[in-house]
């Protein structure tokens, strides 16, 4: 049976992509079955993130609109034994879409020890869809205050939508908030959100480094800290570091 994580934010760009290609690559290297289902619309990424893009032919849009079997569309990351990615369609209309997101990881419920969504940026349509089939949410955040507002907001629209477990991940912390004022500013992070911290993620020239490379995550601080998450996400019980 699959545990469905939907990694979301309200602002763009605070890695939601890097941390669900991470997170997948190292729960994979811990021998679990894993699939990441690239769900923003139009904007697919996750392909070039994992070194995919060559090879695909079908997406998740062909497998919503039954043009294609699901198998069709499932493509294996050859880098890393276990990992395996439905690329995102290249529509931008999330509301064709419906329930057969739910109903896709329905079917695919007993074939991966995990499924982690994708979602785009937003609480717009696409957002409702990508969040809909999942247990668990991973909103990730960068530690400045328009990004914690936004997802204060998140956690209420995931209740809404019927997603129980929320946990944080400060993703891009920079030394230097460190620097000046201890962990203060990092406690308001946590405390302006009220969720519960599974991982803080450092700013890390290795996540661009591998993303343009299209290798997927495997060294370098924010690496350890994703697997410190993966570890917690496989309920052990493995300390938060206060400092970078
Ligand atoms: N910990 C990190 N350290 C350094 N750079 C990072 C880190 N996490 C993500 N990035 C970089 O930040 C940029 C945005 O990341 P990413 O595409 O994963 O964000 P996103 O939330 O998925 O964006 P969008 O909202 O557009 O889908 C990328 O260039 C990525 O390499
Ligand atoms: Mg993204």
């Amino acid at each position: 049976m699959s545990r469905i994580i939907v990694v979301t934010s309200g602002k763009g760009g605070t890695g939601k992509s890097s941390v669900a290609a991470a997170l997948g690559t190292a729960l994979a290297k811990r021998g679990k079955k894993v699939l990441l289902i690239d769900c923003d619309w139009g904007l697919r990424c996750l392909d070039l993130i994992l070194g995919v893009s060559g090879e695909m032919v079908f997406d998740l849009g062909d497998i919503l609109n039954s043009d294609c079997e699901i198998s069709k569309a499932i493509y294996s990351v050859d880098s890393v034994e276990g990992l395996f990615l439905i690329p995102a369609p290249t529509f931008t209309d999330a509301d064709s879409a419906g329930d057969n997101l739910k109903r896709l990881c329905r079917a695919l419920y007993n074939n991966f020890d995990y499924i982690f969504i994708d979602s785009p940026a937003g609480i717009e349509n696409g957002f409702r869809v990508a969040v809909s089939p999942a247990q668990l949410a991973l909103v990730v955040v960068t530690p400045d205050p328009v990004c914690i507002r936004d997802a204060e907001r998140v956690g209420e629209m995931l209740k809404e939508y019927g997603v129980r477990e929320h946990r944080l991940v400060i993703n891009k912390l920079k030394k230097s908030v460190f620097r000046f004022d201890g962990t203060a500013d990092l406690d308001k992070v946590i405390d302006g959100v009220s969720m519960q911290l599974i991982g803080i993620i450092p700013e890390d020239k290795n996540v661009q480094h591998s993303a343009v490379r299209g290798i997927p995550l495997q060294k370098g601080r924010a690496c350890a800290a994703i697997n410190r998450i993966a570890a917690r996400i496989e309920g052990e019980d493995v300390l938060i570091p206060r400092s970078l």
